[in-house]
This record gives C-alpha cells, sequence and structure tokens, in this order.
C-alpha cells in the first residue's frame, strides 16, 4: 500500500487486522488485533477505529475476517454468513455512509458469477477490501491538489474534529488539505477546534500536525467566532460523514455552528471529502440520521466525573450544515460549487465511470 504517514489507522497483515487504538492517543500508542468480524464492529462502534473513511475501509476488511471464519465448501453458506457478518457490520455506525458503501462494494464483489469456488470469494474479497483501503489514499491526495488553489502562500485554517490520516486509511481529507499545503511550501497555521465531547482535535488532529511540523493552536470550540472576529483566518475546512444530493452534508457535532460563524465574517467555509461519502440516494440533510452516543462522553472526562450525578444530558455525534452555508465541496474529482445537486451527481457518475476503466 502507498502509505504515507509514519503510523497506521489501520493495517491488514496476513490474517489479520491491526488497528492503531485512537481512543488512548495521544497518550499511548496501542494496536490491536483483529480476527473476527463481531469483534471488529464493536472496534467501530467504541471508537478503536474512527472517521468516516476509515470505518469504511476497517468493515470491508472485517468482511475478510468473516469469509476465514466459516468453514464450508459450499459457496451460497458462505455467502449467507456474509451477509449477516454485513449487517453487524452496518449497524455499528449510523451516520457515516462510507461504512455502508464498502460493505456494499464488497457484497457487490462476492455475489459475481465468475466466483466458482468458497477461495475464490475468499480472494475477491481481499482484493476488494485492498483496493477500497488503496483508493482512499489516492483519492485523499487528490483532494488536497484540488485545494491547492485555494491556498495563499500564507494561509490560515479553522478546522474541526479529526480527517488526516487516522480518520482514513492514510493521509486525509480536510486535514490533507492543510498538509498538501503544507508540503507545497505554503506558510500553514492552524486553528484546531479542541471538538468536544471526544477531543478528536485536542488529542489526534493536534498529534498529527505536530508531527507534521505545522504550526498550530488548539482553541475551544466556542472560540472560533473571536478567532474569526479578531484574527485572519482564511478558510474553513471540514471533513464529512455523509452529503446529501442538495450538499447538505452530515459531519461532526459543532460543524453547523463553525458554518454559521464562517458565513457572518465572510470567511469561505470548505468541506472535503471522497465522492464514496456522497449519497445520493438521500434529496437532503433531513433524511440523515444521527448517531445518539452515551451520556458518559459528556459527564465524564478520562474516567472522571464532571457533571452532577443523574445529570440529564443529549448527544448528538453529528450536525447537518445546510448547503447555503457551503462555499464548495472539494472531492478527488474537483471542487463541486453550488447548485450542488447537478454538480455532486456529476462528480459520482464521472467517479463510478473512472472506477470501471
Ligand atoms: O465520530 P467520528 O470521530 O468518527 O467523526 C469523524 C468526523 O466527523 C469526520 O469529520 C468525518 O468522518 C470525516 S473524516 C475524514
Amino acid at each position: 500500500m502507498n502509505q504515507v504517514s509514519t503510523y497506521k489507522s489501520i493495517e491488514w497483515k496476513e490474517d489479520r487486522l491491526v488497528l492503531l487504538d485512537q481512543r488512548v492517543l495521544p497518550r499511548e500508542i496501542s494496536y490491536i488485533e483483529y480476527k473476527h468480524h463481531e469483534d471488529v464492529a464493536k472496534a467501530i462502534k467504541d471508537m478503536v477505529v474512527r472517521g468516516a473513511p476509515a470505518i469504511g475501509a476497517t468493515a470491508a476488511y472485517g468482511l475478510v475476517l468473516a469469509t476465514r471464519e466459516k468453514a464450508t465448501k459450499e459457496l451460497s453458506e458462505l455467502r449467507n454468513y456474509l451477509s449477516k457478518a454485513a449487517e453487524l457490520l452496518q449497524a455499528a455506525r449510523p451516520t457515516a455512509v462510507n461504512l455502508f458503501w464498502a460493505i456494499d462494494r464488497v457484497i457487490k464483489k462476492a455475489h459475481e458469477d465468475s466466483i466458482k469456488t468458497v477461495e475464490d470469494l475468499k480472494k475477491v474479497v481481499l482484493n476488494e477490501a485492498h483496493q477500497i483501503a488503496e483508493e482512499d489514499i489516492e483519492m485523499n491526495k487528490k483532494i488536497g491538489l484540488n485545494a491547492l488553489p485555494l491556498c495563499s502562500e500564507k494561509v490560515t485554517f479553522i478546522h474541526h474534529c479529526n480527517t488526516g490520516a487516522l480518520a482514513t486509511v492514510d493521509y486525509g481529507t480536510a486535514l490533507g488539505i492543510i498538509r498538501t499545503a503544507h508540503e507545497h511550501g505554503r506558510d500553514v497555521f492552524v486553528y484546531v477546534d479542541e471538538t468536544r465531547p471526544r477531543l478528536q482535535g485536542a488529542r489526534l488532529t493536534s498529534w498529527e500536525l505536530k508531527q507534521l511540523g505545522i504550526k498550530h493552536k488548539v482553541i475551544v470550540d466556542g472560540a472560533s467566532g473571536y478567532f474569526m472576529a479578531t484574527g485572519k483566518v482564511d478558510l474553513v475546512t471540514v471533513g464529512a460523514d455523509r452529503i446529501a444530493r442538495n450538499g447538505d452534508t452530515a459531519n461532526k457535532i459543532g460543524t453547523y455552528n463553525l458554518a454559521i460563524v464562517a458565513k457572518a465574517h465572510d470567511v469561505p467555509f470548505y468541506v472535503a471529502a471522497p465522492t464514496s461519502t456522497i449519497d445520493l440516494s438521500i434529496a437532503n440533510g433531513k433524511e440523515i440520521k444521527i448517531e445518539e452516543r452515551s451520556a458518559e462522553e459528556i459527564t465524564t472526562i478520562l474516567g472522571q466525573q464532571i457533571t452532577p450525578d443523574d445529570v440529564n444530558v443529549a448527544n448528538p455525534a453529528f450536525d447537518v450544515t445546510p448547503a447555503k452555508y457551503i462555499t464548495g465541496i472539494i472531492t478527488e474529482m474537483g471542487i463541486a460549487r453550488p447548485p450542488y445537486e447537478k454538480s455532486l451527481t456529476e462528480m459520482v457518475e464521472r467517479a463510478e465511470n473512472e472506477r470501471k476503466k
């Protein structure tokens, strides 16, 4: 694989999947090995691995494990087992469409007529998982290059959540743009939203930026307005978990607030995502299922309770930014501009055609 970072969020090793445990970063660099798809589903749910493209690729490898769990010579029996494994993996997290996209892709391949034996099936599923992983890295690098013309010689970003090598198979989407600008000699500075409640910005994005030697400051989520009003912010770049046909975008909770603040200060607000994050089957953001996570994510920090006992908590993990606040959607195929229904549909079609070549 064309790995570019020194650490690997996801790695297939011979007969097992290895995940970098993102729950304990940056205090601990710890890898966990998986040999059963049920444990992989749990790892996605518990956020050992997270970020839309990363969980898609992880689920694909979860299906590879499923093909090796069942001792059978019957193709139909193995296909049935694989379908059950797919259902379990899909149930791990509801919002990021990449999870469903990757699983659908593998299942479709697994049903091709050219497959005659269980050994064929195992090979095809493994190849497809590798393909998904490799394509992800290539798409991310293209996203970075497509965004380069938006970055002036000296450029200051605000970034939300973590969209880097950790959230993808490698390189990153919105963080990949920042990385590309830095690699092309731009003088880059990043305000990093800490991203409550799981602190993907404070823990993961700052960890990645530090290793890349990119200047940054971690700020609390509520400070973005202050920095847009008093400092110079050129661009906001965020990732996406699902983009509807009209451009409405689900991303980490707090993204919507950031978009409104950016609009109020005339700061361009860009979403960066591979075309695998675009869901043309839904007309708008109202159709996106938003994951509600546990109360403990809010009531505790590093295992320490910070609220009174039995406090009521609401913890949506994502919000939807209406398309009208989005300046452009940067994909591996280029920058989609409003009206998004037309530009996104055209981009997805082009990406699918290219994949068929
Ligand atoms: O809950 P998480 O950490 O999986 O949420 C991640 C995000 O919201 C990212 O911005 C999105 O998945 C894009 S990652 C390239």
